[in-house]
C-alpha cells in the first residue's frame, strides 16, 4: 500500500472543524480514505451496513474489478489458471504468493498435503453422533470445528511452522471430511484416501468408492472438477472470508475460525446459492414457465430472486462463470448428457434475463453459482453437498486471507461500532407497574 500526499477534507454543515484525512492508492483498484482518526477527531463514526464502500484490510492475495469482471489470483487471470494450473498449484500461490517450480510442487504435495490427507480415526464415532439426514454442512461446520479438538498441537498461531501445519492439514482433510459427510448420508462405509491418486482424484474415489469394488477415475471429470476449484478457490473480502478474518482477528485458532467461516458460506446469499439456483431450475422445470418465474422474480413482494444471479462486485458477467458454463458443457458431452434440459434451461433463461430491462438495469449478470449446480449434479454430486464442494475450495482462500491477516503489523480485534437508535436510558419500574 503506497501513500500519496493526497487527502480527503470532511467539513461539517454545522460549522464543526473540518477534518483532513489520507487517501492510499492501492497498486490497481480503488483508493482508499483512512478514516482510523475520524472518531478520535470528530466524535462520529462512518454509517455502512453491508460494507458497500468499506475496504476492512489491505491484502495482496485477490484483485477483482467488478466492471471488467476480471479476478486475479496474486496477479495472474483466473482464466490462464484454470487453464494452466491444477489446484494444488494454485493453492500454493494463493499461500506463498508465487506459483510453484516444479521441485517445489512436488514437495507440497508429496511430502505436505498427502500426508495429512487421512483425518483422526476417531472422528468416525464424531460423525456417527450425527443423523443420516443431517444437512451436511451442519456436519461440516461442526467437524471443522472440531479438528481444533483433533489437532490442538498445530494451533498456536504466533508460531509460523504451526500455522504451516494447520493450513496444510486443513487443505488435505477438507476433501476427506467432505466425502465422509455424504458417505454418512448414504449409509455406505467410509472411504481412505488413496494416496497415489490426484488431490482431486482422491476426492471423487472418496466420494464414489466402494470398498466392494475397483474404482477407475474419469480424468476428463477428475480435470474438471479440479477447475471448479480453483475457481471457487478465493474471492477477495467475500462474506465468509471476511467472518474468517474477523473470528481470526480475536486470536482463535484457525480451525475455529475456518469452522466460522464454512457456516457463513453455507447460506444461500452466499455460498448456499449453487444449492439454491439448482433447486431453483428443477422448480421452473421447463422453459415454457421462465417467463412467469421472471415476473415472479421481478415483483417485489413475491421475495423471489434468481438465484445464481448478481453480485456485491461483478456489475459484468463473472469470469468464473464463463468458465463454469465451458467446463459444464465439457461435462455433459463427456457423460453424454449433451441434451441435459437443465442445462438447456439455465441457458435460455440466462438469455431471457440478459435480454430484460430489470436484470440489464441493475447490472445482474450469472455468478459462479448459476451453472455450478448443474455440472455438480452431472458428476453426481447431491445438491446439499454443493455449498461443501465450496467450502473444500475456499479452504486455501480463507487460510491464505487468516496468515495475512495474521501477519499484518496493523491488525487488530475487528470490532464495529453502531448508529444506536434504541431507547434512551429509563429506570427500571416494578413488577407492578410494567
Ligand atoms: C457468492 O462476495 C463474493 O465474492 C461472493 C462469491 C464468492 O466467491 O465468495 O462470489 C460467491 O456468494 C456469489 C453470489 C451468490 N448469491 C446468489 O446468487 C443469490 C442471488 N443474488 C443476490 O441475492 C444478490 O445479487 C447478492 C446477494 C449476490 C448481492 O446482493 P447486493 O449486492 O446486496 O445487491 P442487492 O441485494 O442490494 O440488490 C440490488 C438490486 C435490488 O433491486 P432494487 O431494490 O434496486 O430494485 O438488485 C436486485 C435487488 O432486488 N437483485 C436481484 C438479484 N440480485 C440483486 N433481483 C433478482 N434476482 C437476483 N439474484
Amino acid at each position: 500500500m503506497s501513500t500519496t500526499p493526497q487527502t480527503a477534507t470532511l467539513s461539517f454543515s454545522d460549522g464543526s472543524p473540518s477534518v483532513e484525512l489520507p487517501i492510499y492508492e492501492g497498486a490497481i483498484g480503488p483508493d482508499v480514505i483512512d478514516i482510523r482518526k475520524l472518531y478520535g477527531q470528530t466524535g462520529k463514526f462512518t454509517f455502512d451496513p453491508g460494507f458497500m464502500s468499506t475496504a476492512a484490510c489491505n491484502s495482496t492475495i485477490t484483485y477483482i474489478d467488478g466492471d471488467k469482471g476480471e479476478l486475479l489470483y496474486r496477479g495472474y487471470p483466473i482464466e490462464q489458471l484454470a487453464e494452466k494450473c491444477d489446484f494444488l498449484e494454485v493453492a500454493y500461490l494463493l499461500l506463498k504468493g508465487e506459483l510453484p517450480t516444479a521441485e517445489q510442487k512436488d514437495e507440497f504435495v508429496n511430502e505436505k498435503v498427502i500426508r495429512h490427507t487421512m483425518v483422526h480415526e476417531q472422528m468416525k464415532q464424531f460423525f456417527n453422533g450425527f443423523r443420516r439426514d443431517a444437512h451436511p454442512m451442519a456436519v461440516l461446520v461442526a467437524a471443522v470445528g472440531a479438528m481444533s479438538a483433533f489437532y490442538h498441537d498445530s494451533t498456536d498461531i504466533t508460531d509460523a511452522k504451526s500455522r504451516e501445519v494447520s493450513a496444510i492439514r486443513l487443505i488435505a482433510k477438507l476433501p476427506t471430511l467432505v466425502a465422509m459427510a455424504y458417505k454418512y448420508s448414504v449409509g455406505q462405509p467410509f472411504m481412505y484416501p488413496k494416496n497415489d491418486l490426484s488431490y482431486t482424484g482422491n476426492f471423487l474415489r472418496m466420494m464414489f468408492a466402494v470398498p466392494a469394488e475397483e474404482y477407475v477415475v474419469n480424468p476428463v471429470l477428475e480435470r474438471a472438477l479440479d477447475r471448479i476449484f480453483i475457481l471457487h478457490a478465493d474471492h477477495e473480502q467475500n462474506a465468509s472470508t471476511s467472518t474468517v478474518r474477523l473470528a481470526g482477528s480475536s486470536g482463535t485458532n484457525p480451525f475455529a475460525a475456518i469452522a466460522a467461516g464454512v457456516a457463513c458460506l453455507w447460506g444461500p446469499a452466499h455460498g448456499g446459492a449453487n444449492e439454491a439456483a439448482l433447486k431453483m431450475l428443477e422448480e421452473i422445470g421447463h422453459v415454457d414457465n421462465v417467463p412467469a418465474f421472471i415476473e415472479k422474480v421481478k415483483d417485489k413482494n413475491s421475495d423471489v430472486r434468481l438465484m445464481g444471479f448478481g453480485h456485491r462486485v461483478y456489475k459484468n458477467y463473472d469470469p468464473r462463470a464463463k468458465l463454469m458454463r465451458e467446463t459444464c458443457y465439457e461435462v455433459l458431452n463427456e457423460l453424454g448428457l449433451q441434451e441435459d434440459p437443465l442445462f438447456k434451461l439455465a441457458m435460455e433463461l440466462e438469455r431471457i434475463a440478459l435480454n430484460d430491462d430489470y436484470f440489464v438495469s441493475r447490472k445482474l449478470y450469472p455468478n459462479v453459482d448459476f451453472y455450478s449446480g448443474i455440472v455438480q449434479r452431472a458428476l453426481g454430486i447431491p445438491t446439499d453437498l454443493f455449498t461443501g464442494i465450496f467450502a473444500l475450495a475456499r479452504t486455501v482462500g480463507w487460510i491464505a486471507q487468516w496468515n495475512e491477516m495474521i501477519a499484518d503489523p496493523e491488525q487488530k480485534i475487528g470490532r464495529p461500532r453502531q448508529l444506536y437508535v434504541g431507547s434512551p436510558k429509563r429506570d427500571v419500574p416494578d413488577v407492578s407497574s410494567r
